[in-house]
């Protein structure tokens, strides 16, 4: 019997790899780089199956242009790169990874908020400067992380794991998320506010939701303007929840006091950018969910949604599960 033709993105850990080798013919696209979205229509065009990455832009016309295409599978929970209408309309499941990448993206998430209050890139670099000649009772001071108010935007699996960690920090911890979560307040000991209050009230706002419609420059210089000038502002979402001109101003006129950033629109975030050089911003190219082990579980998962969907199996972990009752 012929394998299934697939097309793999970009190099992901081998093992997620080795299993999509050994069942299908598979294409590797080896760029370090994404591939073109030129290459990327002519090899979907006789592809079975397509396993993707956030920085793959499947919209209509590459769905469209995979005539044969069975299954999309990102090695990524979050899917806004893939126009989801257009591959249920088409009868295409498409997988993502969540879970995996909960914990390492809660640990970054508290790393790049340690960061920006205790602002250590700044200490490294009054280091290497050749700036440290004493101990300074003025110098670099930063701002309390012990029971300071985190605000988390966003109280799925990721905002839930933010939480545990903050209780550890003794934290007052507020939550906005569209569904409210009375499971996660009794268990978690977290308070629900509205949007506007938790801006107003919180040391820390983390954002943690989906990037769609509603979420989009969800932090605009409305959010921005409401948020305390000591806060600090973190996400290890997607960049476009932030507007990020916005940002800047917020950062430079000290309406809060920084920024970290995992994530940025855009992205990668040019060099010469302001967010880049501004001292009060800490911005690192979309890591949080990068750790050896974490990488491995989301590639494993990633050929396990891919192989299913090819044996005409439900996915393991669906992003548009409707593909299937439509198809009822
Ligand atoms: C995801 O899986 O959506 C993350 O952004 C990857 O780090």
């Amino acid at each position: 019997m012929m394998k299934p033709v697939v097309f793999v993105t970009r190099r992901i850990p081998e093992v997620g790899l080795s299993p999509v080798r050994e069942a299908c013919q598979m294409r590797l696209w080896e760029g370090e780089l994404p591939p073109p979205k030129d290459v990327l229509l002519r090899e979907v065009a006789d592809c079975d199956g397509l396993l993707c990455l956030l920085t793959d832009p499947i919209d209509a016309e590459v769905i469209a242009a995979g005539a044969r295409l069975r299954v999309i599978s990102q090695m990524a929970v979050g899917v806004d790169n893939i126009d989801l209408k257009a591959a249920t309309a088409r009868g295409i499941p498409v997988g993502h990874t969540p879970g995996v990448l909960t914990e390492a993206t809660a640990d970054f998430t508290f790393a790049l908020l340690m960061a920006a209050a205790r602002r250590v890139p700044e200490g490294v670099d009054y280091v290497r400067a050749g700036k440290w000649r004493t101990w300074e009772p003025m110098g670099l001071l930063g701002m309390d992380i012990w029971q300071a108010t985190l605000g988390i935007i966003g109280l799925g699996r990721i905002g839930a794991a933010v939480a545990r960690r903050a209780r550890g920090f003794a934290m007052r911890i507020l939550y906005y998320d569209p569904a409210r979560r009375p499971d996660l307040e009794a268990e978690l000991g977290v308070e629900y506010a509205e949007l506007d209050d938790l801006l107003a009230q919180s040391d820390f706002v983390t954002l943690h939701c989906p990037l769609n419609a509603e979420t989009y420059h969800l932090i605009d210089e409305r959010a921005l303007r409401r948020m305390k000038p000591t806060a600090i502002l973190i996400n290890a979402a997607r960049g476009p929840v932030v507007d990020t001109a916005a940002l800047v101003r917020a950062l430079s006129e000290g309406w809060i006091r920084a920024a970290a950033l995992d994530v940025t629109d855009p992205e990668p975030i040019p060099p010469d950018h302001p967010l880049v050089s501004l001292p009060n911003c800490v911005v690192v190219p979309h890591i949080a969910s990068a750790t050896v082990a974490t990488r491995e579980r989301m590639a494993t998962m990633a050929a396990e949604n891919l192989l299913a969907g090819l044996r005409g199996e439900r996915l393991p972990y669906c992003a548009n599960p409707d593909v299937y009752t439509a198809r009822a």
